[in-house]
Order: structure tokens, then C-alpha cells, then sequence
């Protein structure tokens, strides 16, 4: 567990990184609300709270990204200008964003150049690759600085980017979500290299959700409740769970976990098919393995969880059932009929709902309000015409958002103004309607908070008892065993095991990668 020895976190004997009456305001929105909060030296740091509370606003203002209405903040001993990356850079701060993008062309050592702005000469490709091959084995990462970034697992990505981020001998790294792109043991993989920057002296700031995570690897915790510094930084060991998730939610009612689902195994068998795929296979693609021979079976009034090790076909089943993956070979039938071969938009019209992976890429246009990002659905699920009546869509999208508890000004602010939590519940409000036959639900609660992850199950039971059919895509077993009918277990691009409830963690373990019987 944690090794917090210190006692003294409310006044830093050494502090590294301190935010002085903060304040970000947008139009309405008050993002951070007169923050006052200093971290000490060469320990690591967690921040908390829930969708909307302020996190990545508070990172932003100390990486120089955003510019606070008020407020100050110093590194180690100076003050640094605010809003600007190049004073936050040079003082020692650098940030991993959570959705982080390398180029994917990129070989490692060319993204590494891409960070390395303060090492001027002349080197030879050689010296160049083995500076960095030493850079990143420091860091634990076993990664050749020849490879190209497309073909590395997310894991070993996100550990380029805090080795870029590291080039330039950052003294404080902030990590804005890492472990929500990241499968189990990814996430313990991330922690052995954070321990590693702590014992350099490196001080680390990490915005998580999960409290079991904050636990493993955090000296203090520190939380924000909407913009507001409600404690912290107090030593880990000192608190317990009850009362952190009381500081994170306030007054908010705590999640009230759902009734356990009832098996479904009897009465499933006779419910209709609401997908079948058969041999099915994809086309070789560059995004993760192609599927092979898939054959699924999925019934109306049923959750299918999809366990794997991430990169197992799981992005392309996904793919093949949004008709965006070359077909191969095989059939797809939805509803009955035949769909092999047919369009996104007929599918979606005969109930295909998807909760993508990549969210800000594939779920919500950022610069279209949400009015619009909400009704897309209902427009593409329509007849050939539809009467578009902006009032009434917004009404209706006002009451659709309240329901998720979506934190927002106005539904004609553009997307990209919510917070990550709340952008993925603008999704939801969308996809999870009563039309819906088939949901598609990839790593539903990765960035959501408590109650909001809560919710998400709550709301997933809730269209499957209303007859729809759900397929979970999930690396959490907890989450997949919990609400699952049923746990199928991909493996290089097929279906390697199928099990029943009451599950064993060995088995389905031992299936996700290969050495099941
Ligand atoms: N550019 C912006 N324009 C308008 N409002 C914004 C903007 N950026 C953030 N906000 C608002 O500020 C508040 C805090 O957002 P922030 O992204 O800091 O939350 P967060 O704690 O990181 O949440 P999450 O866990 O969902 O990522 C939210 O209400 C958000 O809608
Ligand atoms: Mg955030």
C-alpha cells in the first residue's frame, strides 16, 4: 500500500507546486473558485472529485494552458506567469493530458524529438536512439526507439508520452486521467514507473476517479467539489473511504448500488435474437486485430460482457457491428434480417446504439452544441424526412441531460466546453433511449465518477429489462461479472471461452490469455 510517513502536508516544508486564490470562470461557469492548495516536494499527489468538479481546469492553470480570471502560482520558489505553457515549461511543469495523441507515424525516437526542444547540437541518429533507448529504459518501458508509435500497445504509448514529457527534466508532472485509457495491468505498470519518477525527486500530481487506485499509489489526496478546494493534500493513510467519498459528493446523494441482476439464463433462451453474427471475419485493418470467424449469438433482454486483454479484437467487433470494418467473410443478421452488407445508418435505424471507445473522436462533434450533438441520433433514427424544430429538440434535450445529471450551462454550448465526465454522459443521454434494441456499450465508465458509474449500470439493467439487447465491452472483470449474463472472452480476434454466472476469476483470467483447456 501507500508509505506516507509525512504529518505535515497542510503547510509544505518544501513546496513545489502552490496555487494562491485561483479562479477560472466561464461566462457562467465557475470552474475554479478561489483554489488555495500547495503540494510538497518529491511526493505524489492525488486530486479527486467528481465530472465537472474542476480537475482538468486545475491542471490546465498550472501547465500554462489556461490563463485563471484571478489568482497566482508559484513553482518552487517563483512565481510564474499564468497562461503561458513556455513559463509553466521552463519553471518544471509539464502535463500528460488524458487523451493523448502521438503521432502514429512517429517512430519512438522521433516523438521523443518532438519533446527534446532543449538539447541543441549536432547528433548522429545513432547517439540520438541511444539517448533515448537509455531515457526509456530508466523508466522502465522496454521499447525500442525504432518502432512505430501505430503499432504499440496504448500502455507503452501513454509511457512515451510521460518519457517525452520527462526529456526536459520536468520537476512536476501532472497527469490528467492516466489510468482511465488503461486496462489493469497497465495501470500497475503506469504505478511502478510513477514510483520510479518519485524516487528521482520528481513530483507527481495524478487526477483519478478511483479511490482503490488513489490508495496504491498516492502520499496525499487532495479534493475538488465543483471548482471548490473542499481538503487536502492530507496523508492517504490518515483517511478512510467512507469519508473521502462523502468530501468528493457533498451533499449529493451517495450511489445507491442496483439491485444484483437476476439470472437471465432461462427466460433468455427463449427471448428473440437480436444479433447474430456468423463466421464472421474482417478485413485486416490498421486499428487492432482483425476478427476471425467470430460467431456471437446475442438476445433481447440480455448483457453480453466482452472480457480480453485490450487490443484482442475488441475495437474492431465494435467496428464490424457500426458496418466500419471491411467485411471478409461471415454474416451479420440484426433484427432478423440480414445486415452483412448494409449501411451505419440503417442499422441505427433498425436500433443500434454505440457507446464508442474513443469518445471525443467518434461520439460528439466539439464544436456543435450539445442540442445537436443530443439529437443526431433522433434525426439518423427518423424516416427518410424529418421535421427538425430546434425549440422542441432543445426542450426535449434539456429533460434527456437532466436525467444523466449532465453538468452544463446552456444546450447550445459547444461539446468541447464540458468536462470529460459529463461529454461521455452527453453520450449516453443519446444512445441509451427506449428505441434502442442493441447497445453497444465500449468501456462505459472509464472518467466517470462514482455516482455517475453507478448510474451507468443502473441504466444499462434498465434497457435490458426493457427488452433491449447489451453488449459490454469492459477490461474491469468486477464491472463485467457484477452486470453480465453472460462473459464471452476474445482472443486475437476470436471468441475463445464463454461462461455463466457465478464466474471464476481464474478461468476467465486464464481464457483472456490463452491458457485456459
Ligand atoms: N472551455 C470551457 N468553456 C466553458 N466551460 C468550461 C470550459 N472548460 C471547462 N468548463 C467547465 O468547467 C467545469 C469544470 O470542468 P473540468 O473539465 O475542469 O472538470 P473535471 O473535474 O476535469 O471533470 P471530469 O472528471 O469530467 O473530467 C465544467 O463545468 C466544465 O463544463
Ligand atoms: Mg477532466
Amino acid at each position: 500500500m501507500n508509505s506516507s510517513s509525512s504529518n505535515s502536508e497542510a503547510s509544505p516544508a518544501r513546496p513545489a507546486l502552490v496555487l494562491d486564490g485561483v479562479t477560472v470562470q466561464y461566462d457562467t461557469v465557475k470552474a475554479l473558485s478561489d483554489v488555495s492548495i500547495a503540494f510538497e516536494e518529491g511526493r505524489i499527489h492525488a486530486v479527486v472529485g467528481q465530472n465537472g468538479a474542476g480537475k482538468t481546469t486545475f491542471a490546465r492553470v498550472c501547465s500554462g494552458l489556461v490563463k485563471p480570471t484571478h489568482g497566482r502560482v508559484h513553482i518552487g520558489k517563483h512565481e510564474i506567469r499564468t497562461g503561458h505553457v513556455n513559463a509553466a515549461r521552463a519553471a518544471g511543469v509539464e502535463l500528460v493530458h488524458q487523451s493523448f495523441a502521438l503521432p502514429a507515424s512517429f517512430t519512438v525516437a522521433q516523438a521523443m524529438e518532438f519533446g527534446a526542444t532543449r538539447h541543441s547540437g549536432l547528433f548522429t541518429r545513432r547517439q540520438l536512439e541511444a539517448r533515448w533507448q537509455a531515457h526509456l529504459d530508466g523508466l522502465g518501458l522496454s521499447v525500442s526507439p525504432r518502432e512505430v508509435i501505430r503499432n504499440l500497445p496504448i500502455e507503452t504509448q501513454q509511457g512515451i508520452e510521460i518519457a517525452r514529457a520527462l526529456v526536459t527534466d520536468a520537476r512536476v508532472l501532472i497527469l490528467d486521467e492516466p489510468t482511465a485509457v488503461l486496462a489493469p495491468a497497465g495501470v500497475e505498470t503506469l504505478f511502478e514507473r510513477i514510483r520510479i519518477l518519485k524516487k528521482r525527486g520528481v513530483t507527481v500530481v495524478l487526477i483519478l476517479h478511483k479511490i482503490r487506485e488513489m490508495m496504491a499509489i498516492a502520499d496525499t489526496v487532495s479534493v475538488l467539489r465543483r471548482g471548490e478546494h473542499v481538503t487536502g493534500p492530507v496523508p492517504c493513510a490518515s483517511i478512510g473511504a467512507a469519508e473521502l467519498s462523502q468530501w468528493i459528493m457533498g451533499d449529493a446523494k451517495a450511489p445507491v448500488q442496483a439491485a444484483a441482476a437476476p439470472p437471465r439464463a432461462a427466460e433468455g433462451l427463449t427471448a428473440p435474437t437480436v444479433l447474430r453474427m456468423h463466421k464472421f471475419s474482417t478485413q485486416p485493418d490498421a486499428e487492432g486485430a482483425a476478427l476471425n470467424e467470430v460467431s456471437l449469438d446475442v438476445r433481447a433482454g440480455e448483457i453480453i460482457g466482452i472480457a480480453g486483454v485490450e487490443g484482442n479484437g475488441q475495437r474492431t467487433l465494435v467496428r464490424a457491428i457500426s458496418a466500419l470494418a471491411g467485411t471478409a467473410s461471415g454474416t451479420l443478421e440484426f433484427g432478423g434480417k440480414d445486415m452483412t452488407h448494409s449501411d451505419l445508418a440503417t442499422r441505427r435505424a433498425a436500433g443500434l446504439r454505440i457507446i464508442p471507445f474513443e469518445r471525443n473522436v467518434e461520439g460528439l462533434s466539439l464544436n456543435s452544441s450539445l442540442w445537436e450533438n443530443w439529437s443526431t441520433g433522433r434525426l439518423l433514427q427518423g424516416g427518410l424526412l424529418s421535421f427538425v424544430r430546434p425549440k422542441k429538440l432543445q426542450a426535449e434535450c434539456d429533460v434527456a441531460l437532466a436525467q444523466w445529471d449532465v453538468r452544463y450551462a446552456n444546450c447550445g454550448q459547444p461539446a468541447g466546453s464540458l468536462s470529460g465526465g459529463n461529454a461521455q454522459k452527453v453520450i449516453f443521454a443519446r444512445e441509451v433511449d427506449d428505441s434502442a434494441r442493441l447497445i453497444i456499450a465500449a468501456q462505459p465508465t472509464r472518467g466517470l465518477d462514482i455516482g455517475a458509474t453507478a448510474y451507468v449500470w443502473k441504466a444499462l439493467r434498465q434497457a435490458r429489462d426493457r427488452g433491449a439487447a447489451i453488449i459490454l465491452i469492459s477490461s474491469d472483470l468486477d464491472e463485467l461479472f457484477d452486470i453480465s449474463d453472460r462473459v464471452l472472452v476474445m482472443l486475437r480476434g476470436q471468441v475463445v471461452g464463454e461462461y455463466g454466472a457465478p464466474y471464476d476469476l481464474r478461468q476467465v483470467g486464464q481464457a483472456m490469455v490463452g491458457a485456459h483447456a
